[in-house]
């Protein structure tokens, strides 16, 4: 499902749709606005409904793949190329090929991208994708250099499409479901695209000494017990931080 939003609502819209679907949407500009959409069902749909009322767009229905491609276009994201497997990429760029299925993740989205600045910055070691999704900062990660890279996911369709799209960009990653609350694999870095709440409870159960986190707005910034700020970024209201252990 979708909505139609002019720019004057824009950051409102994005905030509920934080809300509504703390998984993940996905964002493009339109003239005079920005749609945004989710993959969602008939509750999800209602959800929507609700908050936006008239605003919201047409539904996805018959051909919904075919109508994701409009939000799945390529990016380039410093020596990086995300895009999906029907778009031809540039020369002299590490190449991202991206099919999310039904999961979050194409690299288009603002926090997708700052988290991969970060990770273009970083000396490659160990890392730890926390809401791995399509596996798009994993795969990059690997392609930049670190390793082992682990994602974990608490939804099923993240853990498989982490691992179509690692073998088809022929990279290792080692992909888990998790529950929120269960222990993680340590690494030397770690990153964590999810919602601020969910960054926040991230800490206390994480042995990285860098981390690079997102999925929340400028207007906020996690408090992290053991970690102290680093680094800041930020793209279309949307924030990305680095921090290193105490
Ligand atoms: C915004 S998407 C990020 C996907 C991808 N990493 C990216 O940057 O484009 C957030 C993902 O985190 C997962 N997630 C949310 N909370 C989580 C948690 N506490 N532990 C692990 N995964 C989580 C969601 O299922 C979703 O796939």
């Amino acid at each position: 499902m979708s909505v139609h939003v002019g720019l004057a609502r824009a950051e409102e819209a994005r905030a509920t749709m934080v809300e509504l679907f703390p998984e993940g949407f996905e964002e493009v500009d339109e003239a005079g606005g920005i749609e945004l959409a989710a993959y969602t069902d008939a509750a999800g749909e209602e959800r929507l409904w609700h908050f936006f009322g008239s605003a919201r767009g047409d539904e996805v229905e018959a051909g919904w793949e075919d109508r994701w491609r409009i939000f799945h276009r390529p990016v380039h994201v410093g020596r990086l190329w995300i895009g999906p497997p029907w778009e031809q990429a540039s020369e002299d760029v590490l190449v991202v090929v991206i099919d999310p299925g039904r999961a979050f993740g194409t690299g288009s989205h603002p926090t997708t991208q700052l988290c991969l600045q970060f990770l273009q910055e970083l000396e490659p070691s160990s890392l730890l994708d926390v809401g791995c999704g399509s596996g798009v900062l994993s795969i990059a990660g690997a392609l930049l250099g670190f390793h082992p890279v682990v994602g974990v996911d608490i939804e099923a369709p993240s853990i498989e499409a982490t691992r179509d799209n690692a073998r088809s960009n022929g990279v290792e990653i080692d992909a888990r479901l998790v529950r929120a609350e269960d222990p993680l694999p340590s690494a030397e870095a770690a990153v964590a695209n999810i919602s601020i709440a969910s960054v926040e409870a991230l800490a206390g159960r994480l042995d990285a000494r860098l981390l690079v986190t997102s999925g929340y707005f400028i207007s906020e910034q996690p408090v992290l017990s053991g970690y102290r700020h680093a680094d800041r970024r930020a793209m279309n209201e949307w924030a990305s931080d680095l921090y290193e252990r105490a």
